[in-house]
C-alpha cells in the first residue's frame, strides 16, 4: 500500500465535484489522443470540446495587438529592431510604446511583482472601472489574480471560517463554487434560479433558502451571483441587482459578484454590482454604507479569451481593514499573479484608443469575435428548436446554452442500469457517437426531476451542430 491512498488523502478533495473537467472530459481527451495517433475505428474525425469556455482551443483567434505587445514583453530584444516587425509582421508603433511602458512598470515579465499586482496596472484597472461605472475606483482596493478562479479561491478562504460558514450559491452554477466549498469544508446554501424567467434571480427562492439554512443553524455569510450567468447566460436587469443588494443588506451578507462574462452580453446591457451599489449609495446616503462587495473579472472570456494566460482581478468595496490585511496576507503567500497575465489585464482594460495606430485592427477583430459568437449562439439555438423534447430560451450572453431535455423512460432505465443519471447517460452517448463533449446539467445543479446539458457555442462551423441534431433523433428512436 502506498503511503498516500484514497483512504487517507484529504477527504474534502475526494468529495469535491467538478463536472466540466470530469469523466466525459477525460474520455474526450482519450478520443482526441487516439485520433491524433490515426485511430480510424471511431465514428467521428474530430473531438469538439463544447464542455468548457476555452475560446482559443476552439479557433477564436487571439487579438493581434495583445499578442504583438506580449511578444515584445517576452523578448525585449525585439525593441532593438522595430522596423523588422513593422515591415514584415504588421506591428504598429504603439505596440512598442505600450511594451516599453509595461516593461518600465514591471521591469521584466520574469520577475515577481508586488503581491496584489503591479501598481501601475492596478491604476489602469481603477481608471477602467471609473469609466465603466461612472464612480471613482481606488487602486488600493484592486487585486490582480491568476484568473478569476484564484480570486474566488482567495475570497472563499477568507470567508469560510468553519464547516458552519454558509454561502448562498446559485443553482445551476459554475462548479468552481460548490467544488471550492467542498474543499474548504464549508456549507453550500443553494438558491435556485428561475428557468421560467430566463434564469433570473428569484428573491423568494433566495429568501427561503437563506431562512431555512439559518434555522438549521448555518452561519450564512455571503451571497454569490454570477452575472452574466454560467451555465445560463442570463444577464441581470438593474432592478434584480438592486434587490440582491437590498437582500444582502437585510441579511448582513457579503456580496460576491462574478462578472467574468461582462462583455459577453447579447440581450440588454451589463450592469455591474459596483455601479449599481454606488448609485444606491448616492440615492440614499448612509443606507448602504455597510455593504461588503467583491466583484471579479478575467482575461479568460469575452473577446480577449486569453484563459491560458491566467489573469484577472477583484475589487473590494466596504471590507474592514483587518479583513483586507488578511486578504493581502493570503495573496502574498502565493507571491503574485503571473506577470504576463497581469500585462494582459492591463491591455484588456486599456486597449488601443481611437486614433492610435493599432485601433482599427483591434476594433475590427473585437467586433468580429463578438458577432461571430452571437451568430454561433443563434445557429445552435435554431438547431435546438428542431430537436424534439429540447427547450432552450433565447441566447442572452456568456458562452453557453443550457437547454432542458426531456428523455424517454427507456433512457432513464438504461441510465440507471449503468449507474448514471439520465443526463449523464445522454451526454456520454453523445460523446461516443459524435465526439462532441458537453456537460450534463447535474454538473451544475438543476431542479429535481428536470434534465439539462450545457454546451458552449464557441465551436466554429455547422457540421457539429448537424451531428448533434442527428444523434438526438437516433437517441430518441432507440430509447422511446
Ligand atoms: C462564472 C465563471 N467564473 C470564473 C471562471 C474562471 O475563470 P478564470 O479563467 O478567470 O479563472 C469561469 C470559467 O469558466 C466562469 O465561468
Amino acid at each position: 500500500m502506498t503511503r498516500l491512498n484514497a483512504e487517507n488523502v484529504n477527504p474534502h478533495i475526494i468529495k469535491a465535484k467538478y463536472a466540466v473537467r470530469g469523466e466525459l472530459a477525460v474520455k474526450s481527451e482519450e478520443y482526441r489522443a487516439a485520433l491524433a495517433k490515426g485511430d480510424t475505428s471511431l465514428p467521428f474525425e474530430k473531438v469538439i470540446s463544447a464542455n468548457i469556455g476555452n475560446p482559443q482551443q476552439l479557433d477564436q483567434k487571439p487579438i493581434t495587438y495583445f499578442r504583438q505587445v506580449l511578444s515584445v514583453l517576452e523578448n525585449p530584444k525585439l525593441l532593438e529592431k522595430p522596423d523588422v516587425l513593422i515591415d514584415n509582421f504588421g506591428y504598429k508603433s504603439d505596440v512598442f510604446e505600450r511594451a516599453k511602458w509595461l516593461l518600465s512598470k514591471c521591469n521584466s515579465v520574469g520577475a515577481y511583482s508586488a503581491s496584489a499586482g503591479v501598481p501601475a496596472f492596478k491604476d489602469s484597472v481603477a481608471a477602467f472601472l471609473e469609466k465603466r461605472d461612472g464612480f471613482p475606483a481606488d487602486p488600493k482596493d484592486i487585486y490582480l489574480s491568476a484568473g478569476a478562479s484564484s480570486g474566488v479561491n482567495t475570497l472563499l478562504h477568507i470567508i469560510c471560517a468553519t464547516p458552519n460558514s454558509g454561502l448562498l450559491i446559485p443553482i445551476p452554477q459554475y462548479p468552481l463554487y460548490t467544488a471550492s466549498l467542498a474543499v474548504l469544508d464549508a456549507t453550500c446554501v443553494p438558491y435556485y434560479l428561475d428557468e421560467s424567467k430566463s434564469w433570473g434571480t428569484d428573491l423568494d427562492a433566495m429568501r427561503a433558502s437563506h431562512d431555512k439554512a439559518v434555522s438549521d443553524g448555518v452561519d450564512v455569510r455571503c451571497i454569490v451571483i454570477i452575472n452574466p450567468g454560467n451555465p445560463t447566460g442570463a444577464s441581470l436587469a438593474e432592478e434584480d441587482i438592486r434587490s440582491v443588494i437590498d437582500f444582502a443588506l437585510e441579511k448582513n451578507l457579503v456580496v460576491m459578484a462574478d462578472e467574468v462574462y461582462q462583455t459577453n452580453v447579447f440581450v440588454g446591457k451589463f450592469h455591474s454590482f459596483k455601479g449599481v451599489l454606488r448609485k444606491m449609495q448616492a440615492e440614499t446616503p448612509g443606507k448602504y454604507d455597510a455593504i461588503e462587495l467583491v466583484s471579479l473579472h478575467s482575461i479568460s472570456k469575452g473577446m480577449v479569451g486569453e484563459c491560458g494566460h491566467r489573469g484577472g482581478y477583484f475589487e473590494l468595496v466596504g471590507f474592514a481593514p483587518e479583513v483586507v490585511a488578511q486578504i493581502y496576507k493570503f495573496v502574498s503567500i502565493s507571491l503574485c499573479a503571473p506577470v504576463i497575465g497581469q500585462c494582459l489585464v492591463e491591455l484588456m482594460v486599456n486597449p488601443p484608443k481611437e486614433g492610435e495606430p493599432s485601433y482599427e485592427l483591434y476594433q475590427k477583430e473585437y467586433d468580429g469575435i463578438f458577432s461571430g459568437l452571437k451568430e454561433r449562439a443563434t445557429a445552435l439555438h435554431e438547431a435546438f428548436k428542431t430537436m424534439e423534447g429540447v427547450e432552450c430560451g433565447d441566447p442572452q450572453g456568456s458562452m453557453y446554452l443550457f437547454p432542458t431535455i426531456k428523455l424517454p423512460p427507456g433512457a432513464a432505465e438504461a441510465a440507471a442500469a449503468e449507474g448514471r443519471t439520465p443526463d449523464e447517460f445522454y451526454c456520454m452517448r453523445l460523446l461516443e457517437a459524435t465526439g462532441i463533449c458537453v456537460v450534463p446539467g447535474s454538473g451544475f445543479g438543476q431542479v429535481e426531476g428536470t434534465l439539462h446539458f450545457r454546451t458552449t457555442f464557441l465551436a466554429p462551423g455547422t457540421a457539429w451542430v448537424g451531428s448533434m441534431v442527428q444523434f438526438h433523433k437516433d437517441f430518441l428512436a432507440k430509447y422511446s
